[in-house]
């Protein structure tokens, strides 16, 4: 057996993974309707940031929640802002998961659960950071809607809330995904 033959096997092998893969998470999308993997660009991480300060900078300590949290980065970036906080976030897709278990390992205010984020508990919740979709929005809209205790806050990334007034709009510039709206949408309970 040649380098080449070597070479080719894993590419074909890598290739059949990626496939098997995107077969397996478009199934358990609901053919779409619960978001893909799509991490938040990095220049948007700012945006959230600055959004979330008002309300993370009191020492007043929140519990804050991530429905659908992919690797976890915009977790980890609160988590090292606003330490007195706790944060959880919901991942149902085992490559995001595991992303996000090894990245926030060392992390004690962090915990990640493999769960869909539409069985979760959020009556203790003081703010929740959102990229869903279309489609989910509208039914995590009303899911929030029920459990959120009054005053606590969503941010919603590019997706708007139906049920909710919303109180700020922020813009992200052409920094966004795709032709995704680019905009953060702050809302209140
Ligand atoms: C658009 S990505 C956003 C990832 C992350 N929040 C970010 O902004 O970087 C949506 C994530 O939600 C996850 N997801 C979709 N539906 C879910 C569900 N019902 N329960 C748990 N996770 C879900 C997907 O696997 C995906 O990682």
């Amino acid at each position: 057996m040649s380098v080449f033959d070597v070479c080719s096997f894993i590419l074909i092998l890598i290739a059949v993974i990626f496939e098997y893969y995107y077969i397996y998470t478009f199934i358990k999308s609901k053919k779409g309707k619960y978001p893909p993997f799509v991490p938040t660009k990095k220049t948007v991480l700012n945006e959230i940031n600055n959004t979330a300060a008002p309300f993370l900078s009191l020492q007043e300590h929140k519990n804050i929640v991530e429905p659908g949290c992919g690797d976890a980065r915009i977790l980890k970036m609160l988590a090292d802002a606003y330490p007195l906080h706790s944060y959880i976030g919901y991942e149902w897709d085992y490559v995001p998961y595991f992303l996000a278990r090894f990245k926030t390992r060392k992390y004690k205010n962090v915990k990640i659960e493999r769960k869909n984020f539409m069985l979760a508990d959020y009556t203790a919740v003081g703010l929740v950071v959102l990229f869903a979709g279309t489609e989910i929005a509208q039914d995590l809209s009303v899911k929030l809607k029920q459990d959120l205790p009054a005053g606590a806050i969503i941010i919603s990334e590019s997706f708007r809330l139906p049920n909710f007034n919303c109180i700020q709009e922020v813009g992200t510039g052409k920094k966004n995904r795709f032709f995704l709206e680019p905009k953060l949408y702050v809302y209140q309970a």
